[in-house]
């Protein structure tokens, strides 16, 4: 298939261009289009064959549901059997924007779109050419992350392209994403609001909007002995092809130890990566060394974390060695993924 690459201005996005994506949409194709958080593999989220595709295009198992993305919140209510007060409040206050909600399922949601479940996760994602293409594409467009299945989450449309050229009529390219990672999951059908997966919307932020929310069991857990409800988070997403530890402790002491890693592995004829901060990078002479932002500005942790990995991979790096990045706002967002993609090897100094 050959796919068509458009690139499109998100301060003045072109109208033609996301009317001819919508149009894709609306007759059963896949267009990939950025969000706030990560770009998106959108297909028209009542079309059954849609969801086939996007779960063929992507390598995904099929029992892992797609969020239903809507431009408007009107069009939440006919895809739901209610809205729990504290849900609409959330809504209120957080849409749009990095929040996906997980509601009892009405008929109008094709159990394929919902990997079989009888609930479905709703995101009104912050991005203008996001919410501009759902207008277009019909108002219910079923979108997981536009990598393939066990890759990075991709941030800009060129890891799209890596990942999907061929695969899919249209990617949509505007440019690099805000945040980096993807939305903080709050699952609505539990008595307690529990979070599936955490975002930028930290749990501190959903406590003093909805008072006692939950952390899911299945995500603390790292021995797997509990599932995470999230059926994706059950799977090892986000690995690199190299083997990589992150290293925990006082700065010092883990830049040391690091530095120790890196030359006996070298030594031994490997190829290193290191992954640490503009403020760290200096320390290591040894070794691949990039930075992953600045702990001054711990956005900038997250919106970097997908694209060094991707980058080690592309260098072919046997080990990579990371500092841990348990920062006060994004930290537990940023170490849930660093630690999935490290298989939870952790180094303690
Ligand atoms: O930021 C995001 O949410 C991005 C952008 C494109 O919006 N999307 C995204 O989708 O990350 P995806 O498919 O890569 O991740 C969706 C996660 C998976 O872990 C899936 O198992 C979970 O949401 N999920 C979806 N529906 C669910 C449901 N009904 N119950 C529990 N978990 C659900
Ligand atoms: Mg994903």
């Amino acid at each position: 298939m050959n796919t068509k690459i458009v690139k499109i201005d998100p301060g003045n996005p072109r109208m033609d261009c996301i009317r001819e994506a919508g149009r894709v949409i609306k007759e059963g194709g896949l267009v990939a289009f950025p969000t706030e958080t990560v770009y998106g593999l959108g297909g028209n989220a009542l079309d059954v064959e849609a969801s086939h595709r996007i779960y063929a295009a992507k390598g995904r198992p099929s029992d892992n549901p797609l969020i239903v993305h809507i431009a408007d919140l009107e069009s939440l209510f006919p895809l739901v059997t209610e809205v729990p007060p504290k849900a609409e409040r959330l809504a209120k206050k957080c849409w749009p924007g990095p929040l996906t909600m997980i509601f009892h399922k009405s008929d109008m949601v094709p159990y394929e779109t919902t990997g079989g479940l009888d609930s479905v996760a709703v995101r009104m994602p912050d991005h203008p050419i996001a919410r501009a293409l759902i207008r277009e594409s019909g108002g219910y467009v079923a979108a997981p992350s536009a990598n393939t299945s066990g890759r990075p989450s991709p941030t800009l449309a060129e890891h799209v392209i890596e990942d999907l050229n061929g695969k899919i009529e249209m990617i949509v390219d505007g440019g690099s994403v805000g945040i980096g990672l993807e939305s903080t999951i709050v699952d609505f059908t539990e008595e307690v609001p529990t979070i599936l997966r955490p975002g930028y919307i930290n749990e501190k932020m959903l406590r003093d909007i909805l008072g006692e929310v939950r952390m899911d069991k299945g995500l603390i857990a790292s021995d797997s002995s509990v599932r995470p409800k999230a059926p994706g988070m059950k799977y090892r997403h986000y690995a690199p092809k190299g083997a990589l530890m992150i290293v925990e402790g006082q700065q010092e002491k883990v830049t040391d130890k690091i530095r120790k890693l890196a030359r006996e592995k070298i030594a031994a004829g490997y190829t290193v990566g290191i992954i640490g901060t503009d403020e760290s990078v200096g320390e290591y002479p040894q070794g691949i060394v990039k930075s992953i932002g600045a702990r001054s500005e711990e956005e900038s942790i997250g919106r970097h974390l997908y694209s060094v990995l991707r980058e080690f991979d592309e260098c072919d790096a046997a080990y990579i060695f990371s500092e841990s990045f348990d920062t006060p706002r994004m930290g537990q967002a940023i170490m849930n993924r660093l630690l999935k993609a490290a298989g939870h090897q952790v180094i303690k100094v």
